[in-house]
């Protein structure tokens, strides 16, 4: 059985006060969940507020991104050691809109999870085709591809520390989010191709579901047998939608 892991994908949200803040709420909500993995994935200037909210509940901390690289010249990044030492234990490693907006490519992202993989973090990798891959019918070979590239340097015996994010890009924001039949159709090509590169180890691998996560839709999109949790953006912004989301999971 895998236990489900929801995570919140704050983004560009929340300043550290505002962080502590909601943190705070999230704590009062789910701080003792045990069924369901909950990750809080604040903005870089909000760990520590966030870490010090949530010291001795079970919430975890997560970044939204980090570096292959230990060290270095590499104005405006981070790495993951160095989050590791902030206390996160899960990064976020090529969302969408990296992938959009800061040049983020298949490559980039292989080496950015084998360096969080070497730092001793857990990483969510997240995939998803956009709206005109879909209509052009290719969303199985852009995610086989976004999948086998981004996790090619994941070693045997890793793989217990790789969550991957299915996040159709038409969803992300808005509004719209993919059926539960849709997405269990490319959660279970996933879990296929992680057969492939994994073996029996694809069998413990989460893949979450993400894009226009709300609690109304929440239960049956994580109903499904390969929909193992969600990443949430929007919706993981208020304590109380986020709690409900969760609790759908159970
Ligand atoms: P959304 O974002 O829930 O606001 O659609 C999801 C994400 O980008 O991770």
């Amino acid at each position: 059985m895998r236990k489900p892991i929801v995570a919140g994908n704050w983004k560009m949200h929340k300043t550290s006060r505002e962080a502590a803040e909601l943190a705070a709420e999230i704590k009062r909500e789910l701080g003792d969940m045990d069924q369901v993995e909950c990750v809080l994935c604040p903005p870089f200037t909000s760990l520590r507020a966030v870490r010090e909210v949530i010291a001795g509940s079970r919430l975890q901390l997560g970044a939204q991104n980090c570096h292959w690289e230990k060290q270095g010249a590499f104005t405006g990044e981070v790495s993951a050691p160095m989050l590791l030492e902030e206390g996160c234990s899960y990064v976020i490693i090529g969302h969408s809109e990296r992938r959009q907006y800061f040049g983020e490519t298949d490559e980039t992202v292989a080496r950015r999870v084998r360096g969080a993989l070497d730092a001793g973090l857990k990483t969510i990798v997240c995939v998803g085709e956009t709206l005109a891959e879909r209509e052009a019918g290719t969303t199985c070979s852009v995610v086989e591809r976004q999948v086998r590239i981004g996790l090619s340097q994941v070693r045997a015996g890793e793989w217990d520390r790789v969550v991957v994010a299915y996040e159709p890009v038409w969803a992300i924001g808005t509004g719209r989010n993919a059926t539960a039949e849709q997405a269990q159709e490319v959660h279970a090509w996933i879990r296929k191709i992680l057969r492939e590169l994994g073996g029996d180890a694809a069998e413990r691998v989460r893949i979450q579901y993400g894009g226009s996560v709300k609690p109304d839709n929440a239960h049956e999109l994580f109903s499904q047998p390969d929909v193992d949790g969600g990443l949430i953006g929007g919706a993981s912004l208020k304590a109380d939608s986020f709690a409900a989301i969760v609790r759908a999971a159970l």
